[in-house]
């Protein structure tokens, strides 16, 4: 399949798409779920290279997989595990059951725990030593940072509760800094890591823990936690009313929708954080019921799997024209990344195709002012994923929305078309003439026919927030099943681990540098030279 899909491409690669978009294929080449548009017709898919690609897809037995993914079979194989941060948001779909026994009652427990506390400190029946609380500090990292991080930001113009602030990096600057911005008398700080035991997020808990030791007297009673591990939470010191359990499958880069959302829900209140949960939900139900040509995250899929594993572009660049998600290509960094890039399949074989790609991006128009330069002219080809709301929040700068949008379309169309040399020759040739004409002109080409999607709604909520990231978590695990790996694990992560463990007594100067490399040893002599 891998072989047909190629040569595919490499018949149509020097075709210019451009000249098949017409109504047609605008209409043939999207879907819509709900009320998202998504458009892949400014690609070079046909109609054969999309039969090819949902082949692919049915061969690698997706509908299958995705099926027991959702009845709790352990689809995670090297762990041994589930993969089930569905039921999370499976607010009125019926039992899921793992090993025979239905976890949605313990679900449905804990969001009722979490609603509760978030209230209390929402309306300041929960206080802390000072009163009300008006700061949250989020201390975890990874998908115990990523996902809250980018969600609050996403619905800043929701929130009603107090300030949320997230520390996740062991550089002591970001810490610092946070909590020099809170009182501690006032302020909540939520430890979020689901194993309880990550060096960064311990380290920064612990400096939190001494910071607030300063002025109150119970620290403990203004920490929560949001973890799997119970005892490690206990030991800490945090009240167990206060500890906010779940499950090993909730992958980390998965859990926003479960405990680790709690800053978020204290952010935007219970109910919107229900919205946030039905529009997962409701992309769940999508996907699992929609035909594979309105499937949007199994075409968001095969765009992906055309894009780097056919026609080889390493890289795909997530842009939302939507500055409320400027943190969603970080996000999206850790979901698909982490997911899907992995060497050996399943079964431990050495994959036969690339793995999962590069996935970066800024906001939109940001953007086009520092990197559009290189996917618009230089050598190699990055796809681009657009995300555009039709309205913003700021009804009386509506027109300046309207611009927004309108670069946004701008962008996938000068992708797509381009600007040839006789184009570039007429626009200086009021300027230049002769072999200076020429020149310039070459300057000023766009070679154009560079592919884009674009993912359009009317706007912004927790219900369509919830959407959109439960459209990439099943497009990160389609695209995973056609590749053959296990999304859900991240050996990848451990070695640097392990090494920076041992390496902390050599920077410290406990243990000196032998057995190690000689231009590690170099850097750790020159960074103790100076002060380590
Ligand atoms: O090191 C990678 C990782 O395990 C991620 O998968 C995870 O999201 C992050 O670290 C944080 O882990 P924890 O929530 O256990 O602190």
């Amino acid at each position: 399949m891998w072989d047909k899909l190629k040569a595919h491409c490499a018949k149509v690669s020097d075709r210019r798409f451009e000249d098949m978009v017409d109504d047609a294929r605008a209409a043939d080449f999207s879907a819509e779920a709900g009320d998202i548009r998504f458009d892949y017709a400014k690609t070079n898919i046909d109609a054969d290279g999309r039969a090819l690609l949902i082949d692919l897809l049915e061969q690698s037995g997706v509908a299958a997989k995705r099926d027991a993914m959702f009845s709790g079979q352990p689809i995670n194989e090297t762990e041994g595990r589930a993969v089930l941060h569905t039921a999370l948001r499976n607010l009125d779909g019926g039992p899921v059951k793992v090993d025979g026994e239905d976890v949605m009652p313990g679900v449905l427990e804990t969001l009722a725990r979490m609603e509760e506390f978030a209230t209390a400190v929402r309306d300041g029946s929960f206080a802390g030593q000072g009163g009300k609380i008006t700061d949250v500090i989020n201390i975890g990292i990874g998908g115990s940072d990523l996902g809250p991080a980018m969600a609050v930001k996403a619905l800043a113009p929701y929130h009603d509760g107090p300030r949320c602030h997230f520390v996740s990096n062991v550089d002591p600057a970001d810490v610092a800094d946070t909590l020099r911005a809170c009182d501690p008398a006032t302020t909540l700080v939520i430890v979020a890591s689901k194993t309880f035991t990550t060096i960064e997020t311990m380290t920064n808990a612990r400096t939190a823990k001494a910071w607030m030791a300063e002025q109150v007297d119970d620290t403990g009673a203004q920490f929560a936690a949001l973890s799997t591990a119970a005892d490690k939470t206990a030991d800490f010191g945090i009240d167990p009313s206060r500890v906010f359990g779940f499950e090993d499958w909730v992958g980390g880069r998965y859990s926003v929708w479960g405990p680790i959302g709690l800053s978020l829900m204290i952010a935007i209140g219970p109910d919107a954080f229900r919205a946030f949960l039905r529009g997962g939900q409701a992309m769940d139900t999508h996907f699992r019921s929609a035909s594979w040509l309105e499937n949007l995250p199994a075409l968001l899929a095969l765009v992906g799997i055309w894009h780097n594993q056919i026609c080889g572009y390493a890289t795909r660049a997530v842009l939302p024209y939507d500055n409320l998600l400027s943190r969603l290509p970080a996000y999206l960094q850790q979901l698909e990344m982490e997911s899907n890039g992995k060497g050996v399949s399943m079964d431990g074989a050495d994959l036969v195709v690339d793995s999962g790609p590069v996935v970066w991006g800024e906001p939109g128009t940001n953007g086009q002012h520092a990197f559009y330069q290189l996917i618009h002219q230089g050598t190699r080809v990055i796809p681009c994923e657009f995300l555009v709301a039709a309205r913003g929040h700021e009804d009386d700068l509506h027109h300046q929305h309207q611009l927004l949008v309108a670069n946004c379309l701008a962008q996938s169309e000068a992708l797509m078309r381009g600007r040839d040399l006789d184009e570039a020759r007429a626009k200086v040739a009021d300027k230049y003439n002769g072999d200076e004409l020429e020149r310039q002109a070459k300057h000023r080409v766009f070679p154009g026919n560079r592919p884009s999607v674009t993912i359009a709604y009317p706007k912004q909520d927790p219900f369509m927030l919830g959407q959109i990231i439960a459209l990439y978590e099943h497009r990160v695990f389609v695209e995973g099943v056609v590749l053959g790996i296990n999304s859900y694990d991240q050996w990848g992560v451990e070695l640097g681990k392990e090494l920076a463990t041992a390496l902390q007594p050599v920077v410290e100067g406990k243990a000196d540098v032998s057995g190690k490399d000689g231009s590690t040893a170099a850097l750790v002599g020159f960074l103790r030279k100076n002060g380590v």
